[in-house]
């Protein structure tokens, strides 16, 4: 544990190393692991390729640095400790012991289903232990996983299957979350026809739902573990073999497969975790995402079990069966670290402090959140009221591309300011740069966030596409990593995240691309054209408003408005669904002909007052229109 910094000083040493000494740093850290074969150079980058390596030609295997190395001196320490979506269900916990056997096994069943070495495996399950195991055996054997966040609909599914061209799928009979019961398998049946690259489906009962299995192509996980041995030889994997691939939504086309490699990842995640939660051996940590966000990958998985630390899992929702169900949690297990979203602490909020009022919250140390902007209201709340004014509220800051956190306090070691991520992570150097890519070095000053030198866990490519992750990261401004997000240093120099500068709205701490959502809407068939732009909402942060231009015969507003919200619904996922939904005669275009969303979103954000001067465009009469029929809450 001695990569942990626990003073002001000390960080402000290891900062100055960092950037002073960039291989120097991480070359100590990457010490910490267990290689198979050293690396030769630790660094090499050119950000124009873009072609980023990290502690090259190393050979190891990522999970016998979570279980291997482990077993020794803590093999009977929990693990994973797993909470079911029913209260009065048994929970289960795993000792790094059995979570080492359980993941050979799983290793084992999986190679005799004929995956290996570089095939890509997609993981569409539950938050059970096996979603968990089912990732570690993916690593083991050197196959990639891509986790696909089991919300998402069977088209989405599909095409990430085809993107990946993934040998298996490996899902569960159905998934409990709150009061619903979700028939997961129904919609990998679905996505599988129009897919032809998944020869196996590996299918863990979790609910034991009545389900089709097809002949030859499904096995159920139980079966397929009989009788496989408990001990599997880890792959020898490059420093820059794929880890995993996990699908995010851009400002353009289809979500797109950010990749990340074995070591960097594995240096990077454990590096940020262990020093932003300050953990400390023997500490209960829970994450409440879902393991298919990155903030699953990095922080309920791969950073919390490369330390050893006891990481927990939970299948349910915040609200379940009651709005104290999170502080319920805390108690049970004794959490000591406990991080979250914003929009979770928004809908708790909502609910007033009795449901907090049986729980105690002592074991907390720190608090965390994650996934959008904390509005200072929450902020404060979750700071006053859940880590009752003396745990230190870690606002970080970072992105599926960043594999880990970037910006952001470590947990009562620097400052933290209510609504401001803070400080650059060791290792981590973002700029905030003008219009023209000018870095804009002193304090006081808002512009785009961008990243001028390379950390380990940055992303390496698009699966497939590496003319894309250039185009995306890489070519706004040159030399350097542009987030998409606006930003600003203050007066003291701390950070705050603005938000996205791109077509990217942020619902719910999930990132959805306008076009994406268009793209949905413009699938049914009386959809003549739409504009979708994000607006301030209370609880999700952003909500997804549409404006939609249809050919009305035959229907009812109503009845239109509904089918639409249902084929963005069928075609990408309830997290996409728009929560206002305007049909209009017209979008206010330019001369050119591109459509003016300043003014769309300022209709939507209820500023119809502030658009500005519309003289130029193309159509200005279809503004009034827009504004009287405006979709109010
Ligand atoms: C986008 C990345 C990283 C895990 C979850 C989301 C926004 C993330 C913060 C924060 C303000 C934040 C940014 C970023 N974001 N964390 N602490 N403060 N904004 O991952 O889906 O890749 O989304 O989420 O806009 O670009 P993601």
């Amino acid at each position: 544990m001695s990569h942990k910094i626990q003073t002001l000083s000390g960080y402000i040493h290891e900062y100055q190393k960092s950037v002073l000494q960039p291989e120097v740093f991480w070359a100590q850290i990457g010490e910490s692991f267990h290689w198979k074969k050293r690396w030769d150079k630790v660094l090499e980058w050119d950000f124009e390729g873009p072609d980023v390596k990290w502690f090259l030609n190393g050979k190891l295997n990522i999970t016998e640095n979570i279980l291997d190395r482990h077993l020794f001196i803590m093999g009977d320490r929990p693990a994973i400790v797993w909470e079911p979506n029913e209260p009065d269900e048994e929970g289960v916990t795993l000792t790094y012991k059995e979570l080492y056997a359980k993941v050979c096994q799983f290793s084992n069943a999986m190679k005799a289903q004929g995956v290996g070495k570089g095939d890509r495996v997609i993981i569409y399950m539950p938050m059970v232990p096996e979603a968990a195991i089912a990732m570690l055996a993916c690593a083991r054997i050197g196959a990639v996983h891509s986790v696909v966040f089991a919300g998402f609909s069977s088209s989405s599914l599909a095409d990430r299957v085809n993107d990946c061209e993934a040998k298996m799928v490996l899902t569960s009979d159905g998934n409990f979350r709150g009061a619903k019961k979700i028939d997961v398998k129904g919609v990998v049946d679905e996505a599988l026809e129009n897919t032809s690259t998944v020869e196996k489906v590996i299918v863990y009962q979790r609910t034991g739902a009545d389900i089709a299995m097809k002949a030859g192509r499904d096995i159920w996980w139980h079966d397929a573990i009989q009788g496989q041995s408990e001990e599997c030889p880890a792959e020898v994997m490059d420093a820059e073999d794929m880890l995993f691939i996990l699908y995010t939504s851009g400002s353009t086309g289809k979500p797109k497969g950010v990749v990340h490699t074995c070591g960097g990842y594995m240096v990077y995640s454990y590096y940020s975790f262990l020093n932003v939660f300050q953990y400390t051996p023997g500490d209960v940590y829970w994450c409440t995402a879902d393991v298919g966000w990155i903030t699953g990958h990095s922080y309920i998985v791969y950073g919390p079990l490369l330390a050893g630390a006891t990481t927990v899992m939970f299948e349910g929702v915040p609200t379940y069966p009651h709005a104290g169900r999170f502080w319920e949690i805390v108690d049970k297990y004794q959490v000591n670290q406990f991080y979250t979203a914003p929009t979770a602490i928004r809908a708790l909020q909502a609910h007033g402090l009795e449901p907090l009022e049986p729980y105690s919250l002592d074991s907390l140390k720190v608090i965390g959140s994650v996934g959008e902007p904390i509005n200072e209201e929450a902020w404060h709340w979750y700071h006053d009221h859940v880590g009752k004014g003396n745990c230190p509220l870690v606002d970080t800051w970072w992105q599926t591309e960043t594999g880990g956190i970037m910006i952001s306090a470590l947990a009562g070691v620097t400052p933290n300011k209510p609504a401001h991520a803070g400080l650059p992570l060791p290792g981590v150097q973002p700029v905030i740069v003008d219009a023209d890519g000018n870095e804009l070095k002193s304090n006081n000053v808002q512009g785009n966030l961008c990243v001028k030198f390379p950390w380990p866990g940055i992303l390496r490519t698009t699966y497939g596409d590496h003319e894309r992750c250039k185009q995306t990261y890489f070519s706004t401004y040159k030399g350097m990593y542009f987030t998409g997000d606006g930003a600003k240093r203050d007066h003291d120099g701390y950070l705050r995240i603005l938000g996205r500068v791109d077509d990217v709205i942020n619902v719910s701490g999930h990132r959805m691309g306008t076009a994406e959502v268009e793209n949905a809407i413009n699938e049914h068939p009386k959809v003549v054209e739409s504009a979708v732009v994000g607006y301030p909402h209370e609880v999700k942060g952003q909500g997804i408003y549409a404006y939609v231009i249809c050919d009305m015969e035959g229907r009812t507003e109503e009845s239109l408005k509904n089918e639409i919200r249902q084929t963005v619904n069928k075609i990408i996922g309830p997290i996409a669904k728009p929560d206002k939904v305007q049909i209009v005669p017209g979008l206010p275009k330019t001369r050119s002909g591109k459509i003016m969303r300043r003014i769309l979103r300022k209709v939507a954000s209820g500023e119809s007052d502030q658009l500005g001067d519309t003289s130029t465009l193309l159509n200005p009469e279809v503004v009034e229109a827009i504004i009287e029929g405006a979709v109010k809450d």
